[in-house]
């Protein structure tokens, strides 16, 4: 066996066996095969296609590239949740802590903000001293001790996913379900989980622009997840305008604490409320979604959800104390107030959520590259969100950005990003349909 007649294979439309893809994967993990012969195999699949069989071996052997993770003393089930990204998603900060008080244990192995849409990793890091770089050894203890780690991933979990993802990041092949499905799968199942929840987001803020692809997505993630076991549920959400009111990495820790006081937007709260509902009754602790989802309101009326996010980031190395109160964490920038055109009355009807990710890298708050820095600082406040009432000179949204040069050209492209109509119109509805493997459920 050989790269070369591999890449032709592929390239002819041929079906890969499963020894082809592990002699792929296993060599190129060792560097035995070099990334320009990597490249051309990632481009012919993406253009001639890979089948259900040829994405399992590809999630089987991006996974054994790595360790698989095992609890034995932890707790409780072992359950996690993974999101294919967007703009002000800031739910995995809520839900981990707030499912790990009712009894779920979550290793959660969380990704960096890259293109348009942000990080949880960064997200937890602009909580200052917070480190996710733990070993496996640090992960096992707390999840023993109190059931929730938030970490990257890191050379022991699927180190495949790392490498070929750099590469398919650079050669235009990151939109390719095939590649997805293993990408994200081959990193959870390294967890070693008793179940997964999807949140699979359609829409201009997403990967997966059309809701036909974000469907096509989960069936792929939910076929392959129950192929290696691991009961698996997905939700198709909405991803056209941003989540909640706040972009930026400090900001969404900010709204996550909100939302852990029960305060937070509806929209973001519905999403968590309905997700940590999910986790609870996969992992066996409810007979329902909706009895899962009872358990986590209550978790934040009595302030577990918030006091369990304390303890992760006093065990991670940062300050519990700026969770209580964030404003511990001195601000060094000042907000811009950016108001309502004086020629607009009526209604915010749509607000472009790839805008808003791409202004709030252009003021520093997001990454083009993975070397960039981000500052935590930087991002945006929507002061108004679809359906809500717009007055001519009153806010619209705050930019934090410490580029004030051009906030000019920030402030024209967020109002760029805003559609009025002088009638009002529904909020959207975030929650579209839900997956098992039964079938698919609408939300209506
Ligand atoms: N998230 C991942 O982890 N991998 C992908 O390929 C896309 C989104």
């Amino acid at each position: 066996m050989d790269a070369i007649h591999i890449i032709k294979k592929k390239r002819d439309g041929g079906e890969l066996s499963r020894s082809e893809i592990q002699y792929l994967i296993e060599g190129y993990t060792v560097q035995r095969i070099p990334d320009y012969q990597m490249s051309a195999f990632l481009m012919a699949a993406q253009l001639r296609g890979m089948n259900l069989n040829e994405t399992i071996s590809l999630t089987r052997y991006m996974l054994n590239s790595g360790s698989i993770l095992r609890f034995p003393g932890a707790p409780g089930p072992i359950v996690d949740k993974h999101s294919t990204g967007g703009v002000g998603d800031k739910v995995s900060l809520i839900l981990a802590p707030l499912v790990a008080s009712c009894g779920v244990c979550v290793p959660m192995v969380s990704g960096r903000s890259l293109g348009h849409t942000g990080g949880t990793l960064d997200k937890l890091e602009s909580i200052p001293g917070v480190r996710t770089n733990l070993n496996i050894a640090d992960v096992t203890r707390q999840i023993c001790d109190f059931g929730v780690a938030m970490i990257g991933a890191s050379k022991e979990i699927a180190p495949a996913d790392q490498q070929i993802y750099s590469l398919r990041d650079v050669t235009a092949n990151v939109d390719f379900i095939p590649f997805i499905t293993a990408s994200i799968l081959s990193k959870k199942l390294a967890e070693g989980l008793d179940g997964l929840v999807l949140d699979v987001k359609s829409g201009c803020g997403a990967f997966m622009k059309t809701r036909e692809n974000a469907r096509q997505l989960a069936e792929a993630l939910v076929e392959v997840g129950e192929h290696f076991d691991m009961p698996t549920i997905a939700w198709l959400t909405d991803m056209n305008a941003p989540l909640g009111r706040a972009i930026g990495n400090w900001l969404e820790v900010e709204e996550a604490i909100e939302c852990l006081r029960g305060e937070g937007p509806n929209d973001i709260m519905d999403l968590s409320l309905k997700l940590s509902g999910e986790m609870i009754a996969l992992g066996g602790l409810a007979d329902s979604p909706e009895e899962g989802q009872e358990m986590a309101q209550n978790a934040i009326n009595s302030g577990r959800g918030l006091d369990r996010l304390a303890k992760i980031v006093e065990t991670q190395g940062g300050n519990p104390a700026m969770i209580h109160d964030p404003s511990l964490r001195m601000r060094s920038i000042e907000p811009y107030t950016v108001t309502v055109p004086l020629d607009v009355s009526g209604y915010v009807t749509e607000i472009d959520a790839l805008a808003i990710g791409e202004i709030t890298n252009s003021m520093g708050g997001g990454r083009i590259v993975i070397e960039d820095k981000i500052d935590d600082e930087a991002g945006i406040v929507l002061h108004l969100r679809p359906g809500e009432r717009a007055i001519p000179g009153l806010p619209l949204v705050s930019l934090f950005t410490r580029k004030t040069d051009q906030i000019e050209v920030f402030e024209n492209r967020v109002i760029n990003a805003y559609k009025f109509s002088s009638k009002k119109s529904k909020k959207p509805q975030i929650l579209l349909e839900r997956l098992t493997v039964e079938g698919w459920e609408s939300n209506s």
